[in-house]
């Protein structure tokens, strides 16, 4: 079992104290009080958001003959979540602080007990109500609080809301619990308009809402995030070999964003784990200053969901093969990774001290600004009209660049380590005469003199 140093404690503080000062992340309805598990993304932490998904379209849809895209709403016929299994089965077991009455999940407050108290370790996920009253009791497990805790219950994750317009006719919908049940509800729909054959994919990235009964820690689990999936329709001999290559598909993917390889880990989750709809389910784990946690699953969901869809809809969603005639339900193997869990693995991963300076070594195509701007001094009109005009023509071809005239030179380069700009360019006497400007590496922090028409291509 990993345990939690105050060092670990103290880095994810780090990160969370970097994010809210500079503006990447603010707990939401600030001026409110916060409002528990939801955040909002300030300017970086928008634009490395908008970066992580553009990255992930390109990749996943953009560059694939055989997926196409979706953009679904997010709440759609209370049906297609019954269909899905979710009304149902999409529940944690929960138990009761009976003092305070606070609620938490059964399974993190066994392991998080063992893993106080030195009692080695213990997965309780996926455990029966009986099968964790029976550890509760056996083990006397309180609460954080030290008092006694009620029987274990079910408690479901999907987020209601009332739709209608008279008061007394409203009826009850659900926020979508993951995206990708509209792909699966779409799945004809799709496939007849865009001409796809079997093998093919729907990718979806969108907002997904759950009732957590415990989140955190910072934005790791919420009770908004956004996902984004890919769904493979493929036919059922072929799953196990599509199930294979997604696995290393996406490692290769997220070594390509920098992720450090000895943090990363494939794990197959044990039966007693899976969700109702996996045959096969796959995590990718990072070690996060608190544990390894997944922050990705790669699933097999057999004929789950076409299934489903087909007998709670009365419409026939199987497939006829254009070549061979055969009809059959296609199978899924789905991948699924939540963009704002895997932008807090970047955060982790990429935050470093070195003496004096903090850094964030973002790849540069996720860094919320490709470069900086300077000029020398601010006080010298021909110094900082010659960096405004290098600072326009980068932004008007679309690059994000920041702009920096305060303090010193020295200042703006460590104010700019820490949102993790790849490259800080100075605008200087010598930039009158020739053109040049000292471009000046994040990393090595070593600086050298380029062309100004070079610099795009040094950037980007
Ligand atoms: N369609 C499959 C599915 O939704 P999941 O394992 O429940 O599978 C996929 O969720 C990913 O969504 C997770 O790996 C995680 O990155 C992200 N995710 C799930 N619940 C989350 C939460 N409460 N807060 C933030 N991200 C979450």
């Amino acid at each position: 079992m990993y345990k939690i140093s105050l060092g670990d404690i103290m880095d994810i503080q780090k990160i969370t104290s970097l994010c809210k000062r500079r503006g990447f992340v603010f707990q939401s309805s600030e001026i409110y009080g916060g409002y528990e598990a939801t955040y909002d993304f300030g300017h970086l932490g928008a634009e490395m958001l908008r970066n992580l998904r553009n990255l992930w379209w390109t990749e996943f849809v953009t560059k694939q003959h055989n997926v196409v895209g979706l953009d679904s709403a997010i709440i759609s016929h209370p049906r297609v979540w019954e269909a899905s299994g979710h009304v149902e089965s999409f529940a944690d077991a929960m138990v009761e602080d009976t003092v305070t009455n606070k609620r938490y999940r059964a399974d993190h407050v066994i392991e998080d007990f063992f893993a106080k108290n030195n009692l080695g370790s213990v997965s309780a996920d996926g455990s029966t109500l009986e099968e964790l009253d029976e550890l509760i009791a056996k083990h006397n497990i309180t609460s954080p609080e030290g008092n006694s805790l009620s029987k274990a219950k079910k408690f479901n994750n999907l987020v209601q809301v009332e739709i209608g317009t008279l008061e007394d006719a409203k009826s009850v919908a659900y926020l979508r619990g993951e995206t990708c049940q509209p792909i699966f509800y779409n799945f004809n729909l799709v496939q007849e308009t865009s001409r796809q054959k079997v093998p093919f994919g729907i990718a979806q990235i969108g907002k997904a809402f759950r009732n957590e009964i415990k989140v955190g820690p910072f934005f790791f689990r919420t009770r908004e995030f956004e996902q984004m999936e890919l769904e493979m329709y493929v036919h059922p001999a072929d799953a196990d070999a599509h199930f294979a290559k997604f696995k290393e598909w996406c490692m290769d993917w997220l070594k390509g964003l920098g992720i450090s390889e000895s943090k990363l880990r494939l794990r197959d989750q044990e039966f007693k784990e899976r969700a109702h709809y996996n045959k096969v389910a796959t995590d990718i784990e990072y070690e996060f200053p608190f544990g390894w946690k997944e922050f990705q699953g790669i699933h097999n969901r057999g004929d789950w969901d076409l299934t489903r869809h087909g007998e709670f809809s009365g419409k026939d969603l199987s497939y006829r093969d254009p070549v061979s005639g055969e009809v059959y339900i296609p199978h899924i193997v789905e991948y699924s990774i939540g963009l704002n869990r895997l932008m807090l693995v970047l955060l982790c991963d990429a935050y470093t001290e070195e003496g004096d300076r903090v850094v964030l070594k973002l790849h540069k195509d996720i860094a919320p600004y490709k470069a900086a701007v300077f000029p020398l001094v601010r006080n010298k009109e021909d110094i900082t009209a010659k960096a405004q005009q290098v600072y326009k023509t980068l932004v008007a071809q679309g690059i994000s660049v920041d702009w920096d005239d305060r303090g010193n030179i020295g200042k703006r380069y460590l104010s700019q380590d820490e949102i993790g700009t790849p490259k800080c360019i100075t605008i200087d006497y010598t930039t009158l005469e020739d053109e040049t400007v000292t471009i000046r590496d994040r990393d090595t922090a070593k600086q050298e003199r380029v062309h100004i028409s070079e610099l795009t291509s040094l950037i980007c």
